[in-house]
């Protein structure tokens, strides 16, 4: 049988596990010019919350049916193929569904991964997945850290943040994370090598905790936050400062609140780039290559959040957004 987690009705805000249903099915044969994959692992990705909500559809995907499975990326097997270009025991990372199982005509997001894998495969999910990368292509082609950077990094104890800390770690500059909770300050600083954490929930107004952790100004913000965070940053930025923006999970799926200073932008002459890592898909190879490089000689780690079971998924998804993850969300099938 194929079990699918679907869309049971529309989160408000944020997801919670019950806005999820487990679907049971038989598995579907396999039409010509098809092939079906067996599901080993699902990523949990925070931005596919942006398609859950009535009439969200973009340029980037439409907007997601309530009881059709979830979108999401997931690592594969091809377990039956009638299809040229891909063949039993081909190892896929691709945006199918939260499924078990998946039926594809070769139409969706796909990217080949090795037969054979050099590292656990959950790896491919998340320092060597979609978000491993995103903080590569952030940092390097982006925010370009160095030595005498301070560079600011929000959701930094999650699986881009993870990562694109210890990115710019490499780069011999000083890195701040902003976090949300006690137990995940301390354990950027002592786990990834984080100089210091700022506490998004502290005491004292965000832009305030920025300044004291940050003395000399920021010169490099990546931001994985949007909204409110990404106005106390820009507050806090050098003149000529850069802003790398990879994500704003604070407004996913509710109305986004700021920035409201943007003309800092102009009188700091800031510099603000966005990127969606898909759309440089083509440069998979190189970023998988090189973030290997560096776990292979244990420059960097890999931290993961691992659920099990597809009834979990939705649990491992209303996560995210509770902060409860620390490192990269994954359930294993
Ligand atoms: N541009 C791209 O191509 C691309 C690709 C992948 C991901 N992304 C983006 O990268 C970001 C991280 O995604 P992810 O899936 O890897 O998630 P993640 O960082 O592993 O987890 C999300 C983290 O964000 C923080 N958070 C949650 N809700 C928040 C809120 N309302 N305000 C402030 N912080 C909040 C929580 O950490 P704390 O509680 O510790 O703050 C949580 O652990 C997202 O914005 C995502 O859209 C972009």
């Amino acid at each position: 049988m194929m079990n699918s987690v679907v869309l049971a009705r529309r989160p408000i805000g944020n997801p919670v596990e019950t806005d999820f249903a487990v679907r049971e099915e038989p598995i579907p044969s396999v039409p010509d010019g098809h092939f079906l994959t067996r599901n080993d692992f699902i990523s949990l990705d925070a931005g596919f919350r942006n398609w859950m909500n009535e009439d969200s559809g973009d340029e980037v995907l439409p907007a997601m049916a309530l009881d059709a499975p979830v979108m999401g990326l997931v690592l594969s097997q091809v377990i039956t193929s009638r299809h040229p270009a891909y063949s039993v025991g081909d190892r896929l990372m691709a945006r199918f569904a939260w499924q078990t199982h998946s039926l594809s005509d070769g139409s969706d997001f796909i990217a080949p991964l090795p037969r054979e894998l050099e590292f656990n495969p959950s790896a491919y999910m998340g320092v060597l997945g979609d978000t491993g990368m995103s903080a590569y292509f952030g940092m390097t082609d982006i925010g370009k850290p160095t030595a005498a950077d301070c560079v600011l990094i929000s959701g930094a104890g999650g699986a881009v943040g993870s990562i694109a800390g210890q990115i710019a770690k490499l780069a011999g500059a000083r890195v701040v994370g902003i976090v949300g909770s006690q137990a995940k300050a301390e354990w950027i600083c002592s786990t990834l090598g984080y100089d210091a954490a700022v506490i998004r929930s502290g005491n004292q107004p965000l832009s305030q905790a920025i300044a004291d952790a940050c003395p000399d100004g920021v010169d490099l913000f990546f931001d994985n936050v949007g909204g409110q965070t990404l106005e106390a940053a820009i507050s806090n930025m050098n003149h000529r400062g850069r802003l790398a923006l990879c994500g704003a999970i604070s407004g996913y799926g509710v109305a986004p609140h700021g920035p409201n200073n943007l003309f800092e932008v102009v009188t700091k002459e800031l510099s603000v780039e966005g990127f969606m890592t898909h759309f440089r898909h083509e440069r998979y190879e190189e970023a998988r290559e090189e973030l290997s490089a560096w776990l292979r000689d244990g420059t960097i780690q890999s931290p993961e959040y691992q659920l099990e079971g597809i009834e979990r998924v939705g649990k491992a998804f209303a996560d995210l957004f509770a902060g409860e993850n620390f490192g990269k969300t994954i359930v294993a099938l």
